[in-house]
């Protein structure tokens, strides 16, 4: 720990370490530059960090490739990175608390959330790769011949990975966990809207005990560290969670430079069906948090909201009402339930969605202004009226804007539900099992929710039809995402 923070209300928050993590040292950038870190309920500086750029970013990837070739980490036994990783998790599970804080500092999340989900997920997610470290294995196949065929899934080798704002340590326990558990090492760039968490939980790897090299954490921003990261030569693998419009850019990168292999989890704009015969206050309820959890910055955000005409009308008076009672305030505060959006830039888009409604002719049933004059609060906000080609309906908002459309039959919803270049997720509500499954089978989308939202488990896999991604996260598909296979064959 190199410092502490005083916040309001004699609420104190621990800094890391502010460098960068490479070959298990903290070192300043090449360039000595260092970047702002902001506290989103207030826009002030909470402290600066050290800045990497592809320099560093080439120091980092040396590490990490010396470290898979010749470092203790390929030769030790599949378990003891097992237990790495367990022990990983119980130090995050026992620093919880400041963990929390520290990403609620960052990135605006409620604290109460970020230790009930971020925090909780975190620790499940090490604790599910953990197990798997020593269960990763091949098959033997019989093959014409007097031959001996077997497969051997072994790691990919140097793997980067850059992780977004909106769950950051999460979204790096999904990318580095299973990275580990499957023997690769990482070169990692957090965010530069919210680098804190990372740099902690890079001093508990420390603590931990993980070998040399193994994990490189690299502050710094898109167009130069990351980029450095996706066209490198050295690095086999890269993952990404963020835009769509910076995945192609990843893998326009991958393929000028060495082909290395991508994983891509993009943006959404996920539909949530809702039909007649549901328990009216649940589907209200369900559709309230499968848009506004994370203040709606979330890639699976339930932001188109289908409602079968005969109750539309109702849905929508439910919805403002939840809509106007949810607490927006300080994300310290044990009540809040909504705090503020991430950054200035974050904060521009959304109001321009929110302008953009009013301007297409969607009705403004509440919310829509700005809270305060200092942070990026926003009200809780809800459209009604919206039609599918509005650009609200469109576009992902990625904020506390809910969308909700008219629809009359089943097969004219999942033909619109479909009509959209992305495919993350989907929701339908229904007593009616044949409504359900007809949705579950008919909407092109990598996870599909019935009479839920957001239901989310480190076994169960992620990920994007379409221009929502590449590839699984989590799960068994999700380990197969940091495995080459290799087929091996001996003549007997
Ligand atoms: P972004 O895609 O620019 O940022 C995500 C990560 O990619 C960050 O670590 C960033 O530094 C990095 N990055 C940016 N440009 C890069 C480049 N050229 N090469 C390599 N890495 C690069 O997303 P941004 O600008 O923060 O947010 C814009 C929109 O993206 C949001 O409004 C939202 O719609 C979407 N988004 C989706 C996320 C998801 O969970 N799928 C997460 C974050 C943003
Ligand atoms: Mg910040």
């Amino acid at each position: 720990m190199t410092s502490t923070l005083a916040l309001a209300d004699e609420i104190t928050v621990a800094l890391p370490e502010l460098k960068l993590l490479i070959a298990n040292r903290w070192v300043a950038s090449e360039s000595g530059k260092t970047f702002t870190t902001i506290n989103p309920s207030t826009g002030e500086e909470i402290c600066q960090v050290a800045e990497a750029d592809a320099a560093d970013v080439e120091r980092a990837v040396r590490a990490a490739r010396s470290a898979f070739e010749h470092g203790p980490w390929r030769s030790m036994r599949a378990s003891e990175r097992g237990r790495l990783l367990h022990r990983l998790a119980d130090l995050i599970e026992s620093n919880v608390d400041q963990l929390a804080r520290l990403e609620s500092l960052d990135n605006g999340k409620p604290v109460s959330v970020a230790k009930a989900v971020d925090v909780a997920k975190t620790v499940a997610c090490y604790r599910y790769f953990a197990g798997w470290a020593d269960k990763v294995h091949g098959k033997t196949i019989p093959i014409d011949g007097d031959f001996l065929c077997y497969t051997r899934h072994e790691p990919m080798g140097v793997v980067g990975q850059i992780i977004p704002w909106n769950f950051p340590m999460l979204m790096m326990a999904w990318k580095l966990a299973p990275a580990l558990a499957t023997g690769n090492t990482v070169v990692l760039k957090p965010a530069e809207q919210t680098p804190l968490t990372a740099l902690r939980i890079g001093e508990l790897i420390l603590e931990a005990g993980f070998p040399e090299g193994v994990v490189n954490v690299l502050p710094g921003f898109g167009p130069t560290a990351g980029a450095a990261i996706a066209s490198h030569m050295d690095v086999d693998k890269v993952a990404f969670t963020g835009s769509t419009e910076v995945g192609h850019l990843i893998m326009e990168a991958a393929a000028k430079s060495n082909l290395k292999q991508v994983t891509l989890e993009l943006g959404g704009k996920s539909p949530n069906i809702i039909f007649e015969d549901v328990d009216l206050d649940e589907a209200v309820e369900g559709a309230h948090m499968g848009l506004f959890s994370n203040q709606g910055q979330s890639c699976c955000a339930g932001s188109r909201v289908f409602v079968e005409e005969t109750i539309y009308e109702q849905f929508v008076e439910r919805s403002i009402a939840r809509a106007s009672k949810r607490v927006v305030g300080d994300p310290f505060d044990p009540r809040t339930e909504l705090g503020p959006l991430v950054d200035q830039t974050q904060f521009d888009r959304v109001t321009g969605y929110i302008e953009s409604g009013h301007r297409e002719g969607a009705t403004l049933a509440c919310g829509g202004k700005r809270i305060g004059n200092r942070g990026y609060f926003i009200q809780p906000t809800v459209f009604a009226d919206v039609q599918d080609d509005m650009q609200i309906a469109r576009e992902e908002i990625f904020g506390p804007i809910m969308s909700v459309i008219s629809f009359k039959s089943l097969d004219e919803v999942i033909a619109r539900a479909n009509r959209t270049k992305y495919g993350l997720a989907a929701a339908v509500w229904t007593r009616d099992i044949k409504k359900a499954l007809a949705v579950a089978n008919g909407v092109r989308a990598g996870t599909v929710w019935v009479n839920c939202y957001n239901v989310m488990d480190t076994r169960s896999p992620f990920g994007g039809y379409k221009q929502s991604g590449i590839g699984r996260e989590l799960g068994e598909y999700g380990l197969q995402q940091y495995t080459q296979v290799k087929a091996v064959i001996a003549k007997l």
